[in-house]
């Protein structure tokens, strides 16, 4: 899906136009991968539109910045609202929403600390992440060779830049093998999460997902997961599976803000459940949908309309 240019990007609080945005070759974050990012959406509702839990994204975004020990030169306040702003100059009604922290041009060399701190905005349309068919059908999953991060060596709670190595050499390995999206172990043997989404089996009628001490993000679509299913009277439980715990799941399904809610068609091969989206998974995909596109009052805290 190639970038779908809009027509301003966010930068330092200035709204530059989309083909200006533009950076030095000797920027910190191009080099050594330290920087901070957040992925949002934004969708169409009778109010206009709705960034979907925008608060929590940018509280998410300063603790992964803390993490790092970057100091964000804007409030979080500022950045909701430079959100909002940058959504609404652009006049789009349902957009990802990309908000990144780097260390630009100044000083190169492995001390990030003396590097100045930059915040930039862009949102662009961008449709359904693993496929149309991936939401309608679901997906086919491998487990990757490579493992998720150490806790120790990368923090999963952060959602830095460099860290997303470890994501793409395990989608490539993935699409190469044939397969749509990857499944990948913490160095312990237990399931932690796939390159961009975190994962759930469903079995006996209750939901489980890993801990983030199995080098799982605390995904906001997963929390959006837990308080939908609770509502629904569903069991949900934190805590370690096995890969044999995938191949076995009555279903499984995976979230994240670009990839929403996904059912698991199969790992490794192995068909999870009949191979199609299972009663729960599709009961908490649609309620999502319907939260998400502000029908549903009991979550309408939300939707943060930008007008
Ligand atoms: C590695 C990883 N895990 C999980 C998620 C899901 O997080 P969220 O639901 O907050 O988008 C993401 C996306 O941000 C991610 O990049």
């Amino acid at each position: 899906m190639p970038l779908q240019a809009t027509d301003k990007i966010w930068m330092d609080g200035e709204l530059v136009a989309w083909q200006d945005a533009k950076v030095h070759i000797l920027t910190h974050s191009l080099h050594y991968g330290c920087g901070v990012f957040e992925g949002i959406r934004a969708y169409a509702t009778k109010q206009g539109p709705a960034v979907f839990r925008l608060t929590d994204h940018i509280s998410r975004l300063f603790n992964s910045a803390k993490i790092y020990m970057i100091d964000v030169p804007f409030t979080p306040a500022q950045l909701v609202e430079a959100t909002k702003e940058t959504v609404r100059v652009n006049n789009i009604d349902a957009c990802y929403i990309r908000p990144i922290v780097y260390l630009g041009y100044g000083e190169m060399g492995l001390n990030p600390l003396p590097c100045p701190v930059q915040v930039s905005i862009a949102v662009w349309p961008w449709g359904a992440y693993l496929g149309d068919e991936g939401i309608a059908k679901g997906v086919r999953m491998k487990i990757s060779s490579w493992q998720r991060h150490d806790p120790n060596s990368m923090p999963p709670a952060a959602k830095g830049t460099g860290m997303y190595i470890n994501s793409s050499m395990a989608k490539v390995e993935a699409l190469k093998a044939g397969y749509d999206e990857a499944i990948m172990l913490s160095p312990q043997g237990y399931v932690s999460e796939c390159t961009g989404e975190n994962i759930f089996v469903v079995k006996g009628g209750r939901i489980i997902t890993p801990p983030v001490s199995a080098g799982a993000l605390q995904g906001i679509t997963q929390d959006s997961v837990f308080a939908i299913a609770r509502d629904e009277g569903i069991e949900v439980e934190v805590g370690n599976l096995l890969r044999s715990d995938l191949y076995t799941a009555d279903e499984a399904f995976l979230s994240g803000t670009a990839a929403e809610v996904v059912p698991v068609q199969s790992v490794d091969d192995r068909i999870v459940g009949d191979g199609t989206p299972g009663p729960v998974t599709k009961r908490i995909q649609e309620i999502y949908f319907g939260a998400v596109r502000g029908e549903l009052d009991r979550y309408k805290d939300w939707n943060e309309y930008v007008r």
